[in-house]
């Protein structure tokens, strides 16, 4: 930005009260750079956020291998369209870590891989089930945890990191296709 620009923004400042933020905003940012994506105007508790979504991230990491574990497991007449969907959910699982991990660095946190720590951490369940049936009705339960605390964790966001808001309203909208597909099996279910 020239000199000359900076002093057509200063007389647009006197014009209009979002100009004058506009200045504010320009000289924040300058400060504390090494804060990266964080910025002042970031009014969200940090640490309590990171926290939230590693504990999401183990949730995530979890249901991935659960997931795993069914695909490989599955058997009986009804099981190759339905491995077919516990691996499609074991990848978007996998995507939705990923997408948790990322926004848990632009915040300046680490996510956490450790495996010693992550079903203690979770809030699913790796249940390895009994049966096809059992396989998915343990999957449906975790979906339905999932669905609920990420509900809660959004609700208690709220407006005060959209980011991080709209990445888990997203995860969110597949974890709730995730349950229906499940409960569709269920309601269907004619095999062993
Ligand atoms: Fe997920
Ligand atoms: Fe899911």
């Amino acid at each position: 930005m020239s000199k000359q620009d900076d002093s057509r923004e200063g007389s647009d400042a006197n014009a209009s009260p979002f100009a004058t933020d506009l200045a504010t905003i320009r000289e924040r940012a300058r400060q504390h750079i090494e804060k990266g994506a964080i910025t002042d105007s970031y009014t969200a508790d940090r640490e309590v956020v990171i926290r939230l979504l590693n504990e999401a991230l183990a949730t995530e990491l979890v249901c991935v291998l659960r997931y795993k574990r069914h695909y490989f497991m599955a058997s009986g007449l009804m099981a190759d369209s339905i491995k077919a969907e516990f691996l499609e959910h074991a990848r978007e699982e996998e995507e939705h870590g990923d997408m948790l991990a990322e926004r848990i660095v632009q915040l300046g946190g680490e996510p956490d891989f450790n495996p010693d720590i992550l079903s203690k951490r979770a809030h699913a369940e790796y249940v390895e089930g009994t049966d096809l049936r059992d396989m998915v009705k343990e999957d449906l339960v975790a979906e339905r945890i999932a669905i609920d605390s990420y509900r809660q964790i959004i609700n208690y966001i709220g407006d005060k990191d959209t980011t991080t808001k709209r990445i888990l309203e997203s995860i969110l909208a597949q974890e709730e296709e995730h349950a229906d597909e499940l409960s569709d099996m269920l309601d269907g279910w004619t095999g062993s």
